[in-house]
């Protein structure tokens, strides 16, 4: 078996300290990031720059020794690749050109055209593996399709989701076109980081939380379950972790349903209801609040305490339940992994 501790804790290992990582871990709360995007430009830069990609997602791992380093890009270079317009606005978020019409759709490229636009991505990802440490396992990520749909509708972050709903309500024919063009490049791109030397995968599916009922099933499980599914065909035994975010009582059974070996939680469920009902079934990830990467102190060694707790008696990745946040002290960061691996 793997030694490195997050890729025993995906095998289903009860580890007696949890491996640890963070999102959002190479971010603005680190003044060594600010200063390499500084040099690379700007963000986007940032992405497609091998070398200076690669040093942000180590300097993390330098600085605190987490057990898994995530590849520096971004959920957005998908749409991208795909032909969409993609911009940051400094303050405010990213911004693309919309898909709502038939028109706009046809624009877009196929699947297996978007190498051409993410092979800086390979890049990055084949330096990292020669250079992290040899107990540092390597995490790929992409965005889950309705989150990455989410964007492409709106042309940036909402925060219902209304623009992606409505398009659902009035032309479901061409919102489940995009929804499989999507799900077709997701298991290229996170195929071809696979290849290039990704040991795990991890799909964010951070607006999950937005769709109810059937919505969810369709639109968030099933096409988890068929990226998952097609990426343990192609690369048997990789593992995947997967996060649909704010997914409240359908965390349980999603990693049944879409094959996943790990599920991440946000903060908004307990841990102790998320051991009985989500751990049951294999690892999970999660889940202190960032917020605590802000205000530190006590509350924060307590919380971390608590979750390490309620998710020992099984596999468990230590983790933030959401990315932390630029205005976070690195020293929290610090207090948060020793109180970790002083249990
Ligand atoms: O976690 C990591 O350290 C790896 C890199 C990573 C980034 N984005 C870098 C980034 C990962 C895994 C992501 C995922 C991502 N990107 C998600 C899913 C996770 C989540 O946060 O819910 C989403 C929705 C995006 C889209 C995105 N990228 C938004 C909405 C924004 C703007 C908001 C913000 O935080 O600034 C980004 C920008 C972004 N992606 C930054 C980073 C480090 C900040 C950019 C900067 O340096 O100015």
């Amino acid at each position: 078996m793997s030694q490195k501790k997050l890729l025993r804790a995906l095998a289903g290992e009860t580890l007696d300290t949890p491996p640890i990582w963070m999102m959002r871990q190479a971010g603005r709360y680190l003044p060594e990031y600010r200063a390499t995007r500084e040099k690379a430009g700007d963000f986007l830069s940032l992405c497609y720059n091998s070398d200076l990609a690669a040093e942000v997602t180590l300097q993390p791992i330098r600085r605190y020794g987490f057990d898994a380093a995530i590849l520096f890009a971004d959920i957005l270079l998908v749409p991208q690749a795909l032909g969409a317009d993609l911009w940051f606005v400094t303050g405010e978020g990213p911004r693309l050109s919309t898909v709502t019409a038939q028109s706009d759709f046809d624009a877009l490229k196929p699947a297996a055209d978007i190498h051409e636009t993410l092979n800086p991505i390979y890049e990055t990802v084949r330096i990292l593996s020669r250079e992290l440490p040899s107990e540092t396992a390597l995490i790929g990520f992409a965005g889950a399709p309705w989150t990455v749909a989410t964007y492409m509708i709106a042309g940036r972050g909402t925060p219902d989701q209304a623009p992606a709903h409505a398009l659902m309500a009035q032309n479901r024919t061409l919102f489940e076109a995009l929804l499989e063009r999507i799900t077709e490049a997701t298991i290229e791109y996170l195929s071809a980081q696979v290849d290039a030397g990704a040991e795990c995968v991890k799909l964010f599916d951070s607006w999950a939380g937005s769709l109810g009922g059937d919505d969810f099933d369709r639109y968030a499980t099933a096409p988890a379950a068929r990226i998952i599914a097609e990426l343990k065909r192609r690369h048997p035994g990789l593992p995947v972790i997967a996060f649909p975010r704010e997914a409240g009582d359908k965390y349980i059974g999603f990693a049944k349903a879409t094959g996943a070996d790990c599920v991440a939680l946000d903060n908004s469920v307990s841990p102790e209801w998320a051991a009985a009902n989500v751990q049951c079934d294999g690892c999970v990830q999660g889940n202190l609040s960032p917020t605590h990467m802000v205000t530190g102190g006590q509350a924060l060694i307590d919380e971390t305490r608590h979750i390490v707790e309620a998710f020992s008696k099984g596999p468990h990745i230590f983790n933030l339940g959401h990315g932390i946040t630029p205005d976070a002290d690195p020293e929290n960061v610090q207090l948060m992994i020793d109180t970790v691996r002083s249990k």
